[in-house]
């Protein structure tokens, strides 16, 4: 019997460079890099199970990276005081080596989801503003907040690497949850209103006719990522009507019954698979709405899910949305991702929680 709690942790352990970084997947050829959106729920999932070492290790590297692009942030900054238009290139970057290099080849860089998940996710690490990391981090965190505050209203990738040119609720949450988690440790860095008018901004413009969250501005659907707007940057609580509505949704459109969750229904990125980490974070809602029942079965589909050595991949393609995409991006980047490591954190963050249950 394989123990995926332990061998998702040296999976993860393995995927630590000795920089601190995670790497998104060590054999997957475009996933060679860091991401702090990945690497926030990596080490969100270390520091739960004790490995708060590695957390560290990985907030550590993501601070001193960010400071060694000051400058390209200043310049930026200044632009925008300009009122001129920034080029691609002037926005920070997506993805880093795990030395903090950029990378070479052509990618969808102007994301800005995983730099407020990645403020909410070392907040919660230190948990107070006297905590060394948080000392350290500290410039890296100011000089951020003031990068989300210039941008926050500028359309830019979702979290899945698309729609350039459209504003997220996700990634609106994920600011907001950014703000309010700095703002809680470390008020000089964040003012009060910072908070309340990106919340007001996400009610006014984000919310459907039929009262849920929509994929982006000016697109009714729902993405899976949607849970992300209680779970856990708190933009709503878990029983207000517009996550509860979400939530319906999201069950409806994206939750393969009885299997994985899809990103989103127009989804062809390898076929439009069922995604193990969202499964986690459907699994997550419904503990959080007192279903816990119901996300038991979602942890053993995850289990179900990995390779024999009990590697999890980043999705399955047993339903895919549209098969017809799985060759072409076979042929294009070879077999998808596995093991993913944020797929192994999200296992193992949705196990703990699911003990605290029981
Ligand atoms: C996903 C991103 C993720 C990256 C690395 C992409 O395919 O869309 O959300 O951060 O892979 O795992």
């Amino acid at each position: 019997m394989i123990n995926y709690r332990q061998l998702s942790m040296d999976v993860i352990h393995a995927g630590q460079a000795i920089s601190g970084a995670y790497v998104a997947s060590p054999t997957f050829s475009q996933y060679g890099y860091s991401w702090l959106r990945d690497g926030t729920w990596i080490a969100a999932a270390m520091a739960k199970r004790g490995e708060r070492a590695s957390a560290e290790a990985f907030h550590s590297w993501a601070a001193r990276t960010l400071l060694r692009y000051e400058a390209q942030i200043e310049h930026l900054l200044a632009k925008l005081e300009r009122g001129e238009t920034p080029a691609e290139a002037d926005y920070l970057p997506t993805r880093f080596h795990v030395d903090g290099e950029l990378g070479q080849e052509e990618w969808t860089d102007f994301q800005l989801d995983g730099y407020g998940a990645w403020l909410w996710g070392l907040a919660e690490f230190c948990q107070t503003a006297s905590h060394p990391l948080w000392q350290e981090a500290r410039p890296a965190v100011h000089l951020l907040v003031r990068y989300l505050q210039a941008l926050w209203q500028s359309p830019n990738y979702d979290c899945w690497e698309e729609n350039r040119n459209h504003i997220h609720t996700a990634t609106l949450a994920a600011i907001y949850g950014g703000f309010t988690s700095v703002r809680r440790l470390d008020p000089e860095l964040v003012s009060a209103d910072w908070p309340t008018r990106i919340r007001e901004y996400v009610l006014a413009t984000c919310v459907a006719r039929d009262g849920h969250f929509v994929k982006y501005i000016g697109n009714e659907e729902v993405d899976a990522s949607l849970l992300w707007t209680a779970l856990p940057f708190g933009l709503v609580a878990v029983d207000d009507p517009l996550f509860v509505a979400t939530l319906a949704k999201v069950e409806r459109d994206l939750h393969y019954p009885g299997g994985g969750v899809y990103r989103f229904k127009a989804d062809t990125y390898f076929g439009g698979g069922e995604w193990l980490l969202l499964a986690a974070w459907l699994g997550w809602a419904y503990i959080e709405t007192g279903r816990a029942d119901e996300a038991r079965p979602i942890l053993r589909w995850i289990e179900a899910q990995a390779t024999e050595s009990g590697e999890m991949p980043e999705q399955v393609d047993t339903h895919c949305l549209d098969a017809s995409y799985v060759p072409y991006w076979i042929n294009r980047w070879g077999t998808s991702a596995c093991p993913l490591l944020w797929s192994h954190a999200m296992y193992l963050l949705l196990e703990a929680r699911l003990r605290e249950e029981s």
